[in-house]
């Protein structure tokens, strides 16, 4: 590990010095293993893997035991990031019971420091009961995607005085249930300034303006590299999908042609193999 392990100490650190946080997702091995190199503070093995690895149209199909086996990758590559384990839909819904085992295993398989879940005074119990069993938990609030079918869509949130309100409300009670952060979704800026002055623990925005202790994109989105829909929050900072379509269409194009592979890419036999094989097969009357 070639720097000192994120810790919560850490991050609370950085927020009380004003020092942004960085956060990305994150879902593979090799990935992970740049996020790593890179010094991203806090990595999510996001449940918007169902849409960005395994092609899904939400979130909503994504398991457990899919989470869990991502997230031990993750871990294998960024051993120094804070990683965060998803809770995925109906993982921690259905009684309180089930949410510890649950999140348990993000901790103890997946050597997870923390996992997250959405929502707000709806789930205050799970994230009290979460972290009195040891258990940091980050919450969820503004556009949580595993609501679509309540919000109708992924939609920004808190664009009304009311509605404002009640995230900044729900911010509230879910630090006073133990939150050690806050993920704020696809609300105004305005609200998201709110929210962070309010703060004791560090309020991370994905889509919610500048005023955040720390922000966090979706790496596919980073990355350019899914075609489904852009939110209009995303910056990319790179076009993997035409990088990688490029480099298919060479590969197919050279194998079509003959251009590869060439003799650098093939191996050798060993001195005098070559000769004693063209013998025997002349032998065997396989020439
Ligand atoms: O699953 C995920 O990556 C998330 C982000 C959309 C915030 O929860």
């Amino acid at each position: 590990m070639d720097r000192a392990k994120v810790t919560l100490p850490l991050l609370q650190e950085k927020m009380r010095q004003g020092q942004p946080i960085t956060m990305l997702t994150c879902y593979d091995y090799p990935t992970a293993l740049l996020e790593e190199k890179a010094g991203i503070d806090i990595i999510l093995v996001g449940d918007s893997l169902g849409m960005t690895v395994l092609g899904y149209s939400s979130t909503l199909p994504v398991t457990m035991d899919a989470m869990v086996l991502h997230a031990q990758a993750v871990r294998r590559g960024a051993p120094g990031a804070f990683l965060i384990g998803d809770m995925p839909y109906m993982s921690y819904q259905v009684d309180v019971r089930e949410a510890i085992r649950n999140a348990g295993r993000f901790m103890a398989e997946a050597g997870c420091d923390a996992v997250k879940l959405e929502g707000g005074r709806n789930v205050a119990d799970v994230v009290a009961a979460l972290t009195r069993a040891t258990i940091p938990v980050m919450g969820h609030l503004g556009l949580t995607p595993q609501s679509l079918a309540q919000l109708g869509g992924f939609v920004a949130q808190g664009r009304s005085a009311e509605t404002a309100l009640r995230v900044i409300d729900d911010a509230r009670i879910l630090e006073e249930a133990g939150a050690c952060a806050i993920l704020l979704e696809a609300v105004p800026p305005e609200v998201a300034q709110v929210v962070t002055r309010r703060s004791g623990v560090p309020i991370i925005g994905i889509g919610s303006g500048p005023h955040c202790h720390g922000q966090l994109l979706i790496v596919h989105d980073l990355l350019g590299f899914f075609e489904a829909f852009t939110p209009k929050f995303v910056k990319k900072y790179a076009d993997l999908n035409a990088v990688i379509l490029e480099a298919f269409r060479r590969y197919r194009a050279d194998v079509e042609q003959g251009a590869f592979p060439q003799p650098e890419h093939c191996y050798s036999m060993r001195a005098g193999e070559g000769e004693k094989l063209r013998r025997l097969l002349e032998e065997k009357g396989l020439a």
